[in-house]
């Protein structure tokens, strides 16, 4: 797998753990034990995430994202801490960190977060680059569906809901967005776009396909089925092809458990999916 990733931690063991574990990957890593020091490598060097502790000496994790976020270091964050706290993961949400892990982890999951992270980034940058025009237009296009729904009660759930159907999915940056406008906490709005499953942190391809990961369908190989999706469409779990004709999601029920294993493209349901042809479902929307 490729991608450069800076990792800072006060504790020289977890930064050599880190570098154990994501080296033999293919990652270029660097692993720095001081912020400052993370500081002077970013003024020469650019990653595509930067891995941060955040109970640091001298200056602490959140200041260092701050720092990170007032220099327009493009890098996406992945916070790693042994002592997370709801004040702590408001204000790294706040300031638009990718994801956020609890120490100790497992290497498999280590290596799962940064995999994630990076795809997200590269789909992130993809993005960025085919739509600043279109994003201009759909920033004026937000204003007018915050202005004109925010006095409403309950205002909060059909915003979101307008702005989904706008974007297509609604990134912390978005969500940030509506939280300043309608003077509520970014974490507000992070608890209901998580609590519902209707809304989409990520972005989806021209064709949504979803495979259900729950009981029923696990036993009847319903992994088996996601290791020939991924393979086939080239993308992990929650991704979306280069193309942006794919987006693949795993969810944990989806209400038909008689017909397991099931999958789901945009509206039309398939049951008893046999795993070793289940990429053939997809030849009617290639
Ligand atoms: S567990 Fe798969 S549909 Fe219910």
């Amino acid at each position: 797998m490729e991608g450069s990733i800076l990792i800072v931690d006060d504790d020289p063991i977890v930064v050599k753990s880190c570098e154990y574990v994501l080296k033999p990957e293919g990652y270029e890593v660097k692993g720095v034990t001081k912020v400052k020091e993370a500081m002077g490598v970013l003024v020469n060097q650019n990653f595509d995430l930067i891995i941060t502790d955040l109970k640091m000496p001298e200056i602490d994790g959140v200041k260092f994202i701050s720092w990170l976020k007032e220099k327009n270091i493009p890098s996406g964050i992945i916070v790693m801490t042994g002592y997370p706290s709801q004040e702590s993961i408001k204000d790294t949400l706040e300031l638009g960190i990718v994801d956020y892990v609890t120490k100790p982890f497992s290497p498999s999951f280590l290596l799962d977060v940064v995999a994630k992270g990076i795809k997200f980034m590269m789909t992130r940058t993809t993005l960025l680059k085919g739509e600043v025009d279109a994003s201009k237009s759909k920033a004026e296009e937000l204003k007018k569906i915050i202005q004109t729904n925010k006095n409403k009660p309950g205002a909060l759930i059909p915003i979101l809901q307008k702005t989904q159907e706008l974007i297509g999915y609604l990134p912390a940056s978005v969500q940030r967005i509506i939280a300043k406008e309608l003077r509520i906490p970014v974490s507000e709005v992070h608890a209901v776009v998580s609590f519902y499953s209707f809304f989409k942190m990520k972005p989806r391809g021209k064709h949504s396909i979803r495979l259900c990961l729950g009981t029923a369908c696990y036993v009847k190989q319903a992994t088996e089925i996601l290791e020939k999706l991924k393979s086939h469409l080239k993308i992990e779990a929650d991704g979306i092809t280069e193309d942006r004709k794919f987006s693949l999601e795993t969810v944990r029920c989806l209400g038909a458990c008689g017909l397991a294993p099931v999958v789901v493209v945009d509206g039309d349901t398939y049951g008893a999916v046999d795993p070793v042809k289940a990429d053939e479902l997809l030849v009617n929307y290639e």
